[in-house]
């Protein structure tokens, strides 16, 4: 196999005209916001903490179209490259990373340049961090990017909340980076403080139901209406023709595609897959607010116990034993004689009440907490720009139609 290409030399610290934008932390999801504003044509400056990062994304960028990427190895000659005021988005592991990466840049940075945090960081420490930035007259943004790496490079669904300046200084570069709808660019200013965090936060939190209440759809037609793989394909293929129109419904439909290129016989690669899932935190962090704030977030909670117990592997398998031996076989469910069409089709309305009750719950959440805040957050707004990231055309079109 012919090695891969060198990469080509960070580039000079100059460009004309310079980039307005400068991006840190090239990891999947920064490489791929960055690679996408440069393909909008806006020159970007890029920077990691360990420079083998910097040299495969400028790669990416010379294979991708020439994009106008500059790399730079080190915090100072990153910002000076900038143009003023600079806009530097950080896309690093929230928390302490988020800290030490302010803390390389802000020495270089002056009065009236912004910060735009882009990970999922609790809305908390972005209200600690747009004050500390304050005290420099430095301008700060919590943004929440939706869509994973594909939705980064391609259109994300963005939730910018902070200081409106700075999001003033970039709205023309985020409305062409952004995903984009029939209802426009699916960006808009969610709000002060730490709203664009709390408004993903909750997103997230959607997205967990979501997946579990397609988890559970799958039981259901598999297990008490015997359908095989290829038609439960069909079934959500289908369905996504209609109202449960989303991203999260087409890739379903995908999954019982791919056959497992390690049977020979050409088993599907769904059935090999271990029933036990992790997390990495907005899912609970939603949960504990909608508790703080005393708001039903049934769904929501019950996608958390869903991933919960599903960890519980040895303690499933385990239980399942007893229940055998009590007389409860495996497959009990499967002996029930049902109509596969009429199943199909109330497994269908179910999924769609759901979706509609869940998404109630979170935008329930996103009100109670504006409220508390005095965000005075647009819901309807929200609606709009998660059109393609996450719930597919209906939910937004219902929930703008209902005024939300
Ligand atoms: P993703 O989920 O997109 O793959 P992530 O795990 O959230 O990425 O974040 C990884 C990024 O955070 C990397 O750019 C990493 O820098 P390195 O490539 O040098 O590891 C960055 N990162 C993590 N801890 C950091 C720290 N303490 N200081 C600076 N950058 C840090």
């Amino acid at each position: 196999m012919a090695s891969p290409a060198p990469a080509p030399p960070a580039a000079a610290a100059t460009h004309s005209p310079p980039p307005r934008i400068g991006l840190a932390g090239l990891a999947t999801m920064g490489q791929n916001l960055a690679l996408n504003i440069a393909e909008k044509g806006f020159p970007i400056s890029v920077y990691n903490r360990t420079a083998a990062k910097v040299d495969s994304t400028l790669v990416r960028a010379r294979d991708e179209g020439a994009l106008p990427v500059l790399g730079h190895r080190d915090p100072r000659g990153f910002v000076l490259s900038l143009a003023r005021p600079r806009t530097v988005v950080l896309l690093v592991q929230a928390g302490p990373a988020v800290d030490a990466t302010i803390d390389a840049l802000t020495p270089y940075l002056e009065p009236g340049d912004a910060i735009v945090d882009g990970g999922n960081e609790w809305y908390q420490n972005t209200e600690r961090r747009i004050e500390e930035a304050a005290a420099r007259g430095i301008l700060y943004l919590g943004m929440g990017v939706s869509g994973g790496e594909e939705g980064a490079r391609n259109g994300p669904s963005l939730m910018p909340g902070g200081h409106v300046d700075a999001y003033n200084n970039i709205r023309d570069i985020l409305e062409k980076a952004a995903a984009q709808t029939e209802d426009g660019a699916c960006v808009t200013f969610v709000g002060p403080g730490g709203a664009g965090n709390f408004v993903k936060m909750v997103h997230n939190g959607i997205e967990y139901g979501d997946m579990q209440l397609i988890a559970e759809a799958y039981d259901v037609l598999r297990r008490v209406g015997g359908l095989s793989n290829s038609e439960i394909a069909d079934v959500f293929d289908e369905w996504n023709k209609g109202e449960l129109e989303s991203f999260l419904v087409e890739i379903t439909a995908d999954i019982f595609t791919v056959a497992d290129p390690l049977d020979g016989s050409g088993g599907a690669l769904v059935d090999k897959i271990l029933d036990k899932t992790g997390m990495k935190g907005t899912g609970k962090w939603t949960v504990q607010q909608a508790a703080e704030l005393a708001v039903a977030a049934p769904t929501i909670a019950a996608s958390l116990d869903g991933r919960y117990l599903s960890g519980l592997k040895d303690e499933r398998v385990a239980a399942a034993g007893v229940l055998e031996e009590e007389g409860m076989p495996a497959g009990l469910l499967e002996k029930i004689n049902v109509d596969k069409k009429v199943l199909v089709d109330r497994v269908r309305q179910a999924l769609y009440a759901s979706k509609i009750c869940s998404y109630a719950q979170g935008m329930n959440l996103i009100r109670a907490k504006s409220v508390e805040k005095g965000w005075n957050l647009n819901l309807a707004e929200l609606a709009r720009i998660w059109k393609e990231s996450l719930q597919g055309r209906w939910c937004s079109d219902r929930m703008r139609g209902d005024g939300l």
